[in-house]
């Protein structure tokens, strides 16, 4: 089945939303013809941010992007996919130890929905080091973070005392 409308949804728990997830939403943007950030609920790890607080972040973040929405979920991910018609799941990878954690999402997707396809962007050379846990520990230990996280997410982050 091909949907009209070619969508890419880039799911993840962006705790916090990085420079690097922003640099694969805008590249995502610039080859389909909307995309979606999906925000997911519960993070397995220890969150810093709530589930609200980081759509709301986000949302500021993409206000001026006409073609990229945030929607959250609950769930499984490819529950909402099925739900809202979306085919295309957008991820990002930096390292080859990424790879094996998004190769077992991506078949498992697969073998849950084999119309849903998964699609990888290399993230750009200067983003491959940056982790939302490397940020969030710089951030803990009065590091400066300003190249790391959009500006949005900075002034948040800045507030909290303890990450
Ligand atoms: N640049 C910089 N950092 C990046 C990045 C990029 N391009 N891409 C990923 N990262 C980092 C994040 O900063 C984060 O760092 P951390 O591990 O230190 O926290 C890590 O990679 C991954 O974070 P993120 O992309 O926010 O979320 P995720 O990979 O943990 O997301 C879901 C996983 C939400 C997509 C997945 O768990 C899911 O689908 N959950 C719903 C339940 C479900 O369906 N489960 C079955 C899946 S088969």
């Amino acid at each position: 089945m091909k949907s009209q409308k070619m969508i890419a949804v880039y799911p993840g728990f962006f705790d916090p939303f990085t420079v690097g997830h922003l640099n694969i939403v805008k590249r995502a943007a610039s080859i389909f013809e909307e995309v979606v950030v999906l925000v997911a609920s519960d993070s397995p790890k220890k969150a810093m941010f709530d589930f609200s607080d980081r759509i709301a972040m986000i949302r500021e973040v993409l206000q001026s992007e006409k073609y990229i929405r945030v929607e959250s979920f609950e769930g499984l991910l490819i529950d909402y996919m099925k739900k809202n018609g979306y085919q295309v799941i957008v991820r990002g990878l930096r390292t080859v130890s990424d790879y094996e954690y998004e190769f077992q999402m991506a078949q498992a997707n697969r073998t849950m929905d084999e119309d849903v396809e998964t699609l990888f962007l290399v993230t750009a050379p200067q983003y491959s080091h940056l982790s939302s846990t490397l940020i969030k520990e710089i951030a803990r230990l009065g590091g400066d973070i300003s190249k790391m996280v959009p500006l949005p997410v900075y002034n948040k982050m800045k507030k909290i005392k303890n990450p």
